[in-house]
């Protein structure tokens, strides 16, 4: 999760592209708030606290485990990779990784980091079409928190699941449950834990005006970080949805819901409440 950053500079869109230009906004603005020295750790539940992070760890092991007792080998995509905080593990399993990543920055990072590593393939993605224009097909494909940051991310699920071998996986974690089926009181209430989560943290001054102005549902669509943490925003992802598609295409799918905040204590009290906020889809057996 992200608040004010510095405009976004506008790039020209060419004629040519035919994209949308609101969803061109939303592709350069991820490479605006992702960008150097950016921290995925302090603001990503999935990654701040130490069980949601081995939970969502230990699902991924066990769908690469899985192919390779199958078939012998594991071709990922990773879909926005960031910093790589998964890339390793899948990595250090013995596993093929292609990365897709929108913000050059956290490219760079990671092609250090993999640098000399035949295993590992990173692509810039500069308007979320390398990993099927790249023509490669894959025995899992990995979204760690990055369904919510695309516009239409159904569209975009249903290209994936084309990319996957019979018998291949797909799985995404970490996206906000679909708003119109929770309740107003419930949305609100995370959007407070996580003012909750910023004054704590002591720099909110800079952010309590976005906050605010989401709080009362109001979007600024020149704001990257309006842009960026685009269904958080707006309406959740339609998990159900997600769930019917998949069921078209995979043998079984497991839809997790869970309880997630980036406030430590807030993480541990609301986990015992039991009220999820969150979900992770996984998918196996593609048909
Ligand atoms: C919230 S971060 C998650 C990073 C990482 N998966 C993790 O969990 O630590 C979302 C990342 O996805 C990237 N991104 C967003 N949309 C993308 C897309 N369509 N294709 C590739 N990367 C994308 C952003 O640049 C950003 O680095």
């Amino acid at each position: 999760m992200v608040d004010d950053v510095d405009r976004a500079p506008r790039h020209a869109i060419p004629e040519e592209s035919g994209l949308d230009e609101h969803f061109t906004n939303v592709a350069h603005s991820q490479e605006a708030v992702h960008g150097h020295g950016h921290d995925y750790e302090s603001g990503s539940p999935h990654l701040a606290h130490p069980q949601l992070r081995n939970e969502v760890l230990s699902r991924i092991r066990a769908l690469v485990a899985d192919r390779f007792a199958q078939t012998g080998r594991c071709r990922v995509l990773e879909v926005g990779a960031g910093h790589g905080a998964f890339t390793d593990h899948v990595i250090a399993m013995g596993a093929e990784v292609t990365v897709t990543e929108m913000s050059r920055p956290s490219l760079q990072l990671l092609q250090e980091r993999f640098r000399g590593n035949p295993n590992v393939r990173l692509l810039f993605d500069a308007d979320g079409d390398a990993a099927f224009a790249d023509g490669g097909t894959y025995d899992l494909v990995l979204c760690v928190s990055v369904l919510h940051h695309i516009p239409d991310y159904f569209t975009f699920v249903r290209r994936v699941i084309d990319i996957i071998e019979p018998g291949g996986s797909f799985a995404s974690f970490q996206d906000p449950l679909y708003y119109p089926r929770r309740t107003w009181a419930g949305v609100k209430a995370d959007r407070v834990l996580y003012l909750g989560w910023r004054i704590h943290q002591g720099n909110w001054r800079h952010g309590f005006a976005t906050q605010l102005r989401r709080f009362r549902g109001v979007l600024d669509d020149e704001n990257p970080s309006d842009l960026v943490e685009y269904h958080v925003v707006r309406n959740g992802v339609d998990e159900q949805g997600l769930t019917e598609l998949l069921r078209s295409s995979f043998g079984d799918v497991e839809l997790w819901r869970y309880f997630s905040t980036q406030g430590r204590w807030l993480q541990a009290w609301g986990q015992r409440l039991g009220v999820p906020t969150t979900f992770g889809l996984i998918a196996t057996s593609r048909t």
